[in-house]
């Protein structure tokens, strides 16, 4: 049987299959007020609808601040509920398991308003100069992550995935490219992590189920973390109850990615050996030969499917035939499935 499509827990959450749609944002909350819209869920219902074992939302933003795009999906208030409710009662009617991307841009913001960020250095000249952030604003954000878990187990969610990767606020606290604080957020590579870290511990208070993470695990920048430090931060995370590590890279500082199929595993396979943490493998997978190598030799527990999903809302089915695996149909299917 293909590894693929055996089923896997996390905690008491089991996903059906290996196959997992990744966060991508859609820059289609027209109102810009957050709120989920008819076209969010026709896009994540199919790749449901698909067999993909686990969808996830786009980057949510935990602000509004941290919106990377007024048309970003919110889940700063509330009013967010709602709909994010609805959205996980569709997607669970056809067996997917369900994860929310909680995310702040920090600098990456491309807001009107003011924009926040550990120290005060600009992107590029297309972005804004953040604010430094405080230690007040430090402490409001962690309790905006945590208020956004509450309100994720509200929406029925079954995963949170902290961003933590291309270049936004964790990733901006995480890196020495980004961050050049002299209090205890900043300097050391434990104090580089000391805001993940708390972000962690105020969402585990609100939030009881597993957590997964996306980092940068490459940063393409000599200056930037080195595999030590990503190492070490995948320890951590361990010793902090989070249950998978998302591994992408890049989009920390402009910088040249010399991207092919698979490019980003071999550091994926890195952390799973050495920290003994689950990880999902993610960047340019588009073959179910290719999502098989790679559960088959244990270089990651999860495969998480960008692009080929945008492309092909059925690529689990397309996976499966080329494996030749008998994938179940949606009910609604089973005339024309096989
Ligand atoms: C992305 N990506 C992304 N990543 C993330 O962590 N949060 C996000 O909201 C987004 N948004 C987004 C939008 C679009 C249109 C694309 C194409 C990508 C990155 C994405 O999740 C994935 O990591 C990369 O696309 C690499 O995987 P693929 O596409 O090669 O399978």
């Amino acid at each position: 049987m293909a590894k693929l499509f055996s089923p896997i827990t996390f905690q008491d959450v089991e996903l059906k299959n290996r196959i997992v749609m990744s966060p991508m944002c859609m820059y289609s909350v027209f109102k810009q007020d957050g709120i989920i819209t008819p076209f969010h869920f026709t896009h994540l219902v199919s790749r449901a609808v698909g067999q993909v074992g686990l969808v996830i939302t786009e980057a949510t933003a935990v602000q509004p601040e941290g919106r990377i795009s007024a048309e970003d999906l919110g889940i700063w208030g509330d009013e967010h509920v709602a709909g994010l409710t609805e959205l996980n009662e569709h997607l669970h009617a056809y067996g997917a398991k369900t994860g929310i991307q909680l995310a702040h841009a920090g600098r990456k913001a491309e807001l009107e308003s003011d924009i926040f960020a550990p120290s005060a250095i600009k992107f590029n000249d297309a972005y804004k100069v953040p604010k430094e952030m405080s230690q007040e604003d430090i402490k409001q954000t962690i309790d905006a992550f945590k208020q956004a878990a509450r309100r994720s187990k509200l929406a029925g969610f079954d995963i949170v995935e902290i961003h933590g990767a291309h270049g936004y606020l964790v990733n901006q606290f995480l890196s020495p490219l980004t961050n050049q604080r002299t209090d205890n957020y900043g300097g050391s590579r434990e104090n580089r992590y000391r805001f993940l870290s708390e972000i962690i511990e105020a969402v585990k208070t609100e939030w009881n189920g597993p957590i997964f993470v996306r980092i940068s695990t490459d940063e393409y920048n000599e200056a930037g973390n080195t595999m030590e430090d990503i190492l070490y931060f995948s320890s951590e995370m361990k010793k902090q109850g989070i249950d998978l590590i998302d591994c992408s890279s890049g989009g920390v500082v402009p910088a040249k990615i010399n991207s092919y199929p698979g490019y980003q595993v071999p550091r994926c396979e890195a952390i799973k050996k050495e920290t003994a943490i689950a990880t999902g493998a993610v960047g340019l997978i588009t073959s179910g030969l290719q999502a098989e190598e790679i559960v088959q030799n244990d270089r990651a527990d999860l495969v998480i499917i960008g692009r080929a999903l945008l492309r092909n809302p059925y690529w689990a089915k397309a996976a499966a035939d080329e494996l030749g695996y008998a994938l179940e149909a949606p009910t609604q299917y089973e005339r024309g499935w096989q």
